[in-house]
């Protein structure tokens, strides 16, 4: 090969490697040009026909120009992965000025504030936290309740049996836990409260088969009915505000005698009478009464020595009445419309 031969193989090859735009095609030009059978191998190999004189010369250029390439080689590769690199980056940037995804945020459900403004307000006048169990003794739940089999009463609380275990219920109410409270303090006096899920067999428009019930109950010497509407006016000031009007009227509970339901005046009229408190301008929001000696034996006092009085409300009930909510599906709807005002 002669010397001029080199020059433009050079060229070539050189102006090859700079074409190639990816590093497959850098690679596809280096099997190309410096592969076993590519011009640069098959010139060294022919270095052995030239002219004696001219061997040495050529074979130098020959080395020299496969080294120059493999270098041009390098540099390119090393130029495209940057290349690469700078695009990849490029594309995979973050725009971290752009505002974030929002994030739905929760919060308390009604119902929860409602409990809650309850158990508060009871916190405040002594009444401690007491707890049962949703599944309860039918001698809990009734007969220690002064409510035996036979009791017109049973009826009216539409019972979930428990299949497979002859006994126990659904809690129909909170009430037994007046009876596990009384025996956990008897004789000591007591003010508890407590709080949470009861069970009943009807479901239509305005009743839930489950539903939310709370209870108080104060036990001790000298305890009296004025104590108890005492507790019901500041119980019921808490929840419903300085002004409210609270009523009693005689009622009849198996579980207290004397007996009381007591109204609150209507706070969607203000007295004056609506569809809501049915023109009377005052509506029923809890049972009470002073604790029936039978239910105190039950309990562990003796009722020649302790009496005590103790009330019972739905928490529905309360917390529409305190946000004014006139419908109690939508307590349980989970309406985000409506969950958001609160
Ligand atoms: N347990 C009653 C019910 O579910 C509510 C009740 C009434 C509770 C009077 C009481 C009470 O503690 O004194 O209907």
């Amino acid at each position: 090969m002669a010397m001029q031969d080199v020059e433009s193989l050079r060229r070539e090859a050189l102006a090859a490697v700079a074409a190639a735009q990816d590093e497959a095609a850098l690679e596809q030009a280096r099997v190309e040009w410096l592969g076993r059978k590519g011009p640069i191998m098959e010139a060294l190999r022919g270095i052995k026909d030239a002219a004696p004189d001219e061997r040495r010369a050529l074979g130098l250029r020959l080395n020299e120009l496969r080294d120059a390439l493999e270098s041009a080689l390098a540099e390119r590769q090393a130029a495209l992965r940057g290349d690469a690199l700078a695009e990849r980056l490029q594309a995979e940037a973050l725009d971290v000025t752009l505002p974030g995804r929002p994030r739905e945020r929760g919060g308390p459900h009604p119902l929860q504030l409602a409990q809650d403004a309850l158990v508060d307000a009871l916190h405040a006048l002594g009444f401690r936290l007491a707890e049962g169990p949703e599944v309860e003794s039918e001698t809990l739940n009734f007969e220690a309740l002064n409510i035996p089999a036979d009791h017109p009463a049973r009826e009216m609380h539409d019972t979930f049996f428990v299949a497979g275990h002859p006994g126990y219920v659904l809690r129909t109410h909170t009430s037994p836990v007046q009876i596990r409270a009384m025996r956990a303090h008897a004789p000591e006096p007591l003010r508890v409260i407590t709080i949470g899920r009861v069970y009943r067999r009807d479901d239509d428009v305005t009743h839930s088969p489950v539903f939310h019930q709370m209870e108080g109950l104060a036990v001790g010497e000298g305890i009296g009915m004025h104590h108890l509407k005492g507790t019901l006016y500041e119980f019921c000031r808490a929840i419903f505000g300085e002004d409210v009007k609270i009523r009693l009227r005689p009622s009849y509970f198996p579980f207290t005698e004397p007996s009381a339901e007591v109204d609150i005046g209507c706070v969607f009229c203000g007295g004056s009478g609506c569809r809501i408190c049915k023109g009377t301008g005052f509506i029923e929001i809890l049972g009470s009464g002073m604790v029936h000696p039978h239910v105190l034996r039950e309990g562990g006092y003796d009722p020649a020595v302790h009496t005590g009085f103790a009330f019972g409300a739905g928490v529905e009930r309360i917390a529409m009445l305190r946000y004014g909510i006139d419908d109690v599906r939508l307590l349980f709807q989970n309406d985000l419309r409506l969950l958001r005002q609160f």
